[in-house]
This record gives C-alpha cells, sequence and structure tokens, in this order.
C-alpha cells in the first residue's frame, strides 16, 4: 500500500523566523495524521525551520540542491550541507527552476543521481506548459522529463523516488487540472515507471499532484486512484490551509 504524502513548497517565502513560527503552529495540528508530511522552507530557513520541527511528525525538505559534493560553486548549496541540517527530501526539477533558472533534464538527472548516492529522498517534479499540452504533447513531454530524470537511476534506488507531477499551467495560476485529467497523467507516469523498473516498482511508486492545490479540491484530487498525495506551493503558506490539505487525505 502507498503511503500519501502532502509536501509544502513554500518557494521564496518565509523568513527563518517566520517559517519556524509556522511550524511551531503546524506540527502539533498534523500530529495525528496517518499521511507523510513535509515543508520545504528555502535554504537560509533551513536550520530554524529544522530546530523547530525536532521530535515532530513532519519532515524537512530542500528545493533544491547543488549537482556537486563540494569545491567552486558560489551560491550553491552541496549535499552534505544539506544532511547536517537535517534534511531529509530534496525536491528536483521544479518548473521554476527548469524555466527560469534553465535547468536541463542532464543537469537534473546529475542532481537525482548525487542526492539518491547521498541517501536523500527525491521528490522529482515533470508536467507540461500550456502550448505543451494545447498540441497533444502533454504525455510526451512529462514522461520525456521523467525517464531523463531517472535516467541510471537503478531499481533499489526507486524505494526514494517521488514523482510530483505539476502541470506548469496550473501551478501559482488557481487552474487547476481536472481529477481525471490529473490522474490519467499519473496512470501514465505509473506505466512508464513501470516498464523502466517493472510493475512493483509502479505499484509502489508515490506520485504526488501539484498545482493550486488548494483546501477545497484537495479531497477530489487525492480520492484518485493514482494520485498519492500534493505537492503544494501557495497553500502551503498557511497554516489553516496546509492543515486542512493534509487532512483531506
Ligand atoms: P501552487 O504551487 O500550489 O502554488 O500552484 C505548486 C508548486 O509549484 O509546487
Amino acid at each position: 500500500m502507498r503511503n500519501y504524502y502532502i509536501a509544502g513548497n513554500w518557494k521564496m517565502n518565509k523568513t527563518p523566523s517566520e517559517g519556524a513560527a509556522f511550524v511551531k503552529e503546524l506540527a502539533p495540528k498534523v500530529a495525528g495524521a496517518k499521511v507523510k508530511v513535509l515543508v520545504a522552507p528555502s535554504f537560509a530557513a533551513l536550520q530554524a525551520v529544522g530546530d523547530a520541527l525536532k521530535g515532530t511528525n513532519v519532515l524537512l525538505g530542500a528545493q533544491n540542491m547543488a549537482a556537486e559534493e563540494s569545491g567552486a560553486h558560489t551560491g550553491e548549496v552541496s549535499p552534505a550541507m544539506l544532511k547536517d541540517l537535517g534534511v531529509k527530501v530534496v525536491i528536483l526539477g521544479h518548473s521554476e527552476r527548469r524555466a527560469i533558472y534553465g535547468e536541463t533534464d542532464q543537469l537534473i538527472n546529475k542532481k537525482v543521481k548525487l542526492a539518491l548516492a547521498q541517501g536523500f529522498e527525491v521528490i522529482l517534479c515533470v508536467g507540461e506548459t500550456l502550448p505543451e499540452r494545447e498540441s497533444g504533447k502533454a504525455v510526451s513531454v512529462t514522461l520525456g522529463q521523467l525517464s531523463a530524470g531517472l535516467k541510471d537511476v537503478q531499481a533499489e534506488e526507486m524505494k526514494n523516488i517521488v514523482i510530483a507531477y505539476e502541470p506548469v499551467w496550473a501551478i501559482g495560476t488557481g487552474k487547476t487540472a481536472t481529477p481525471q485529467d490529473a490522474d490519467d497523467m499519473h496512470k501514465e507516469i505509473r506505466q512508464n515507471i513501470g516498464s523502466l523498473y517493472g510493475p512493483p516498482a509502479a505499484e509502489a511508486v508515490v506520485i504526488q499532484y501539484g498545482g493550486s492545490v488548494k483546501p477545497d479540491n484537495a479531497k477530489e484530487l487525492l480520492s484518485m486512484p493514482n494520485i498519492d498525495g500534493a505537492l503544494v506551493g501557495g497553500a502551503s503558506l498557511k497554516v489553516s490551509d496546509f492543515e486542512a490539505i493534509v487532512k483531506a487525505v
């Protein structure tokens, strides 16, 4: 059985003190939840949020990671630095990293392999833009990002891979994929993982949906057979909204 997984991606929001105050309020409210819960603050807030999360069931994630272990990479954050801060999970390949910061499938794949080798769980984000969807390329683009992101990832490493399907046109726009459209894509992703790694890996992989998930649409999305969780941006910034999404499972 796959475990539901709700992750909050704060993006470039919340200072360290705001983040710490937020999780102190959130953690007791989701303490009894049977789902896996994660928050991913900015690098700058990881220490403060991680300290505030000690002893809770909420996991600490990073929104990105360097593709190298150490050295002359001004402005980058290494796997060892994240580990030292108590980070267990890294989000890689977010569409904002791809579109605004020019991250390619190749770079993302390098990060995925390094993160797995360093013992992190990876949330690999994939998803098409609106023109790609409108021209009938949604599935090929999404599966292309998936197989490129997972290139040379071994079957035994798949237990540490989570996929987030985030149609770019639904991110931060208030537009959501219909539960059926999202589930159809999740099914494609699951089948693709099956052909790459075999049926047990397909059955086991957790696939989150992301893109304007809110308290009022979470239940419907999460009730679909192939949607195992959510990667939540805007609605993860308010305790009551994020709590409601966790409790919608
Ligand atoms: P959103 O962001 O929930 O604000 O649409 C989702 C994401 O980018 O992960």
